[in-house]
């Protein structure tokens, strides 16, 4: 099966760094959300991330325009499903939401299409458990910021066929990203170790270290790129939340939360995507 148009459902900055690889790999892509404001936002980010590129002489302007012309923006969920050859799902970490727009897709896409969740640690099998067509649902998990980072777990679910496993293996070399396998068990690989060592960041934090000095330690003792602090800025402290959860949920309490992260979370400390977490991005 060849893959034309990609539909992105969910335009935070993972849906919308998605709709971008995707659209500068020559893909057709319709980026879909419930908001304008959402739309607006990334369509925003989208030329920002393209303008540094043509900056670095990665692409060039008209390259950028024919790039940004591919995508379409839409708050029509059942257009981007009609359309669709592969639909990825990048909305919050809610099981029953996602379950709920599995069931949907299922519903409003054609048979044929392959349809990914870029969850970070909901286990795919459990998504996908409300629809007919298990062998063609499969994780695409991706990496914030998406234009940069390499690589993308590739998370085939119970039921996933090798068809579709290969499929996307085809569309992740044609983004120019690498893929890496990983079991179906809550936080995968990625979101496994990196939300633990968050986690433990918190902690140090509650303990009086100060979050400059174990970024900086991490990243000259241990070399990192950047340190745990840091990094739950970028990736949101929410999403690092809900990924213990859930692998508290099925692994036991060694995965809690910590109380402090709960709490920063519920303070809307959230890191850039509102402006404050460990550090300032007003
Ligand atoms: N698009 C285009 N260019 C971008 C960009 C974007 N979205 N974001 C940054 N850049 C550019 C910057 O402008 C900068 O350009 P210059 O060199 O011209 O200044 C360049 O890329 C490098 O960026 P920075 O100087 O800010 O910083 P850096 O060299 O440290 O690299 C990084 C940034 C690639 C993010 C690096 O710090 C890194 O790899 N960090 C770790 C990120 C990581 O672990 N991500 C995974 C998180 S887990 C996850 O995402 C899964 C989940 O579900 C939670």
């Amino acid at each position: 099966m060849e893959l034309k148009m990609i539909s992105v459902i969910g335009a935070g900055a993972m849906g919308s760094g998605i709709a971008q690889v995707s659209a500068v790999a020559g893909y057709q892509v319709i980026l879909q959300d419930i908001s304008d404001a959402a739309l607006d936002r990334a369509k925003a980010a989208i030329n920002k991330s393209l303008g540094k590129m043509v900056e670095k002489k990665k692409m060039t302007e008209s390259d950028k325009d024919e790039t940004v012309s591919r995508i379409e923006l839409t708050t029509d969920m059942e257009k981007a499903c009609r359309s669709a050859d592969l639909l990825i799902e990048a909305v919050f970490e809610n099981l029953e939401l996602k379950r709920k727009m599995f069931s949907d897709f299922d519903k409003f896409c054609k048979p044929e299409a392959i349809i990914g969740s870029n969850t970070s640690a909901l286990p795919i099998t459990e998504i996908a458990s409300r629809t007919k067509r298990g062998d063609k649902i499969i994780g695409i998990h991706f990496m914030n910021p998406v234009p940069l980072m390499k690589g993308v777990e590739i998370i085939p679910a119970q039921l996933t066929s090798d068809d579709t496993v290969s499929v996307v293996l085809e569309y992740i070399k044609k983004i120019g990203k690498e893929h890496i396998m990983a079991v179906d068990y809550a936080g995968f690989i990625v979101s496994r170790l990196l939300d633990v060592l968050m986690n433990e960041a918190v902690k140090l934090v509650q303990e009086g270290n100060k979050p400059e000095e174990i970024d900086k330690a991490m990243v000259l003792c241990a070399g990192h790129p950047m340190g745990p602090c840091k990094l739950l800025d970028l990736v949101g402290a929410e999403i690092a939340m809900h990924g213990m959860e859930t692998m508290a949920r099925d692994f036991g309490e060694f995965y809690k939360p910590h109380a402090l992260l709960k709490k920063r979370v519920l303070a809307g400390l959230l890191g850039q995507k509102t402006g404050k977490g460990f550090y300032d991005y007003q």
